[in-house]
């Protein structure tokens, strides 16, 4: 039941709630950019959307393609991200657009073990951009999926531990739906984000609220529970 509350009630809320991104516009192929999903979730590891967005239009006008991102100096990449924040970011996605120039011919790798090989690739970015633009079967896990996860499952271990993580990321693994893994992923990252959030969640309207342990117990805030030392 709780797996196809996660494959079939989560997608279809999600369907009726998506909301119009500049990054998630697929081509005349029905595909995404990498490039540009690539770009989208750098920004946002530490930007909330509404942020993000006049950032992430100014940022793909300048620089359209992971080539003419590499051919750009640094200095215009950097004032481009001003106001972001955590410039680390963007010096390694202009450093990891050279590597793919000079690696890859200038396409974004589509494998787990070449995009995660590029500068400031982590696991989130590359299950993030590889099930986003390429369908890989790869699950997220941030902040928004960690507090859907241990509210289902009514998670009582320390969700920033190593080892709740990993349960986390395999737990993650097991209910993506693999026929459309960014659609899932995004459903989940959406539902943290709209309904399921840190204070007041909006269970009544949850997809979910039928699976979930903490909504039964009464007090989802209560998690994601975190060690107070
Ligand atoms: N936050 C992180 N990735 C996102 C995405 N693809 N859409 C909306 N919010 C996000």
């Amino acid at each position: 039941a709780v797996e196809e509350a996660f494959r079939e009630s989560l997608p279809a809320w999600f369907d009726g709630v998506r909301r119009p991104m500049p990054w998630r516009e697929g081509g005349a192929d029905g595909r995404r950019d990498p490039y540009r999903v690539w770009v989208s979730e750098v920004m946002l590891q530490q930007t909330r959307v509404e942020t993000a967005t006049p950032y992430f239009e100014r940022f793909v006008e300048a620089f359209p393609t992971v080539a003419a991102l590499a051919a750009a100096p640094q200095d215009r990449v950097l004032k481009l991200w001003e106001g972001l924040g955590y410039y680390s970011r963007a010096r390694n996605l202009h450093r990891a657009a050279g590597v793919v120039v000079a690696e890859h011919g200038g396409a974004v790798p589509d494998t787990e073990a070449a995009f995660r090989a590029l500068p400031g690739v982590g696991p989130y970015t590359a299950a993030a951009v590889l099930s986003l633009a390429f369908g890989r079967p790869l699950a997220v896990l941030d902040g928004n999926v960690i507090r859907v996860l241990t509210r289902v499952f009514a998670v009582e271990a320390d969700a920033k531990a190593g080892p709740t993580r990993r349960a986390l990321q395999t737990l993650a693994d097991q209910l993506l739906d693999t026929d459309d893994p960014g659609r899932f992923n995004e459903a989940v990252m959406e539902l943290g984000a709209l309904l399921c959030t840190p204070r007041s969640p909006n269970c009544p309207n949850c997809p979910l609220n039928g699976v979930c342990a903490a909504y039964a117990e009464g007090a989802p805030e209560r998690y994601p529970v975190t060690s107070k030392a």
